[in-house]
């Protein structure tokens, strides 16, 4: 695909395969849109005029490579990003979840740095629930679990630092991580995907909710079909699986 071609917004099948074969990313997944942008990004900063160029750039060049698959899975977060959206954990999710007796699991699908788990945890905290947390977090890149460790071993709350764990996962590869989850926090995750990916993710994620749990997606997000997946609605981009 050359530069110019580039400039529509869909991208040629067997460039795809080839930079998904490089960059070990599930670019099939992902909308033709944001991977044209990329794409179009990536040949002005490595300098190279295709996409079977870039490939081979990518292929010789791990820092190449490393920013191709960073602009691929964009890993912007932060510390209780969209604020109102864990003033509703604290206020209204969480409480019906920390009445019921029993471990309370959390994983948060796509999570970046850790930033969001770990605020999920601070607000476990204040509500005096975090003893029975499990907390999970999970990303496509390895360096984003990396940086979720290396931020972990800094935590100054002992009690929290030892209750989380973190793993890459693939969240379009289909299987969730073991057993059933009270609370799944998958936020600004699924907007560059393409529609049928999104399905995928909303079945993946209704199928890992415990009865009783709730999903929380991003302020811009929604589920295709929630009736369809078993949940019902439990607060602005909220559902819950009826216990
Ligand atoms: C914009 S960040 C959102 C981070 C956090 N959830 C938040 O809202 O602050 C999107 C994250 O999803 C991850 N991601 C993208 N595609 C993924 C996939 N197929 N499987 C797992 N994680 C993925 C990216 O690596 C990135 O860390």
């Amino acid at each position: 695909m050359s530069t110019q071609q580039l400039a529509a917004t869909t991208v040629v099948e067997a460039d795809r395969a080839a930079l998904a074969r490089v960059s070990a990313l599930p670019l099939d997944g992902f909308r033709d849109e944001h991977l044209a942008t990329q794409l179009r990004r990536a040949l002005a900063s490595e300098g190279v005029a295709d996409a079977g160029a870039l490939a081979r750039r990518l292929a010789a060049d791990p820092t190449a490579l490393r920013r191709f698959r960073r602009s691929i899975a964009v890993s912007v977060t932060g510390p209780f990003r969209d604020p109102h959206q864990f003033d509703l954990l604290e206020r209204e999710l969480l409480p019906p979840l920390l009445a019921r007796p029993g471990r309370l699991r959390v994983w948060s699908a796509g999570c970046s740095d850790g930033s969001e788990l770990i605020s999920a945890g601070r607000v476990l905290s204040r509500l005096g629930g975090l003893e029975r947390a499990q907390l999970l977090g999970s990303d496509l890149l390895e360096e984003n679990v990396e940086r979720a460790r290396a931020g972990t071993a800094e935590l100054p709350e002992a009690e929290l630092r030892l209750r989380l764990r973190w793993e890459r996962r693939d969240l379009l590869a289909g299987a969730a991580p073991g057993g059933s989850w009270q609370l799944i926090l998958c936020r600004n995750v699924a907007i560059y995907f393409t529609a049928a990916a999104r399905e995928r993710l909303d079945a993946l994620l209704a199928a890992a909710l415990a009865p009783g749990g709730v999903l929380l997606l991003g302020r811009a997000e929604r589920l295709r079909d929630a009736a369809a997946l078993g949940l019902v609605p439990a607060g602005p981009h909220a559902y819950r699986r009826p216990a």
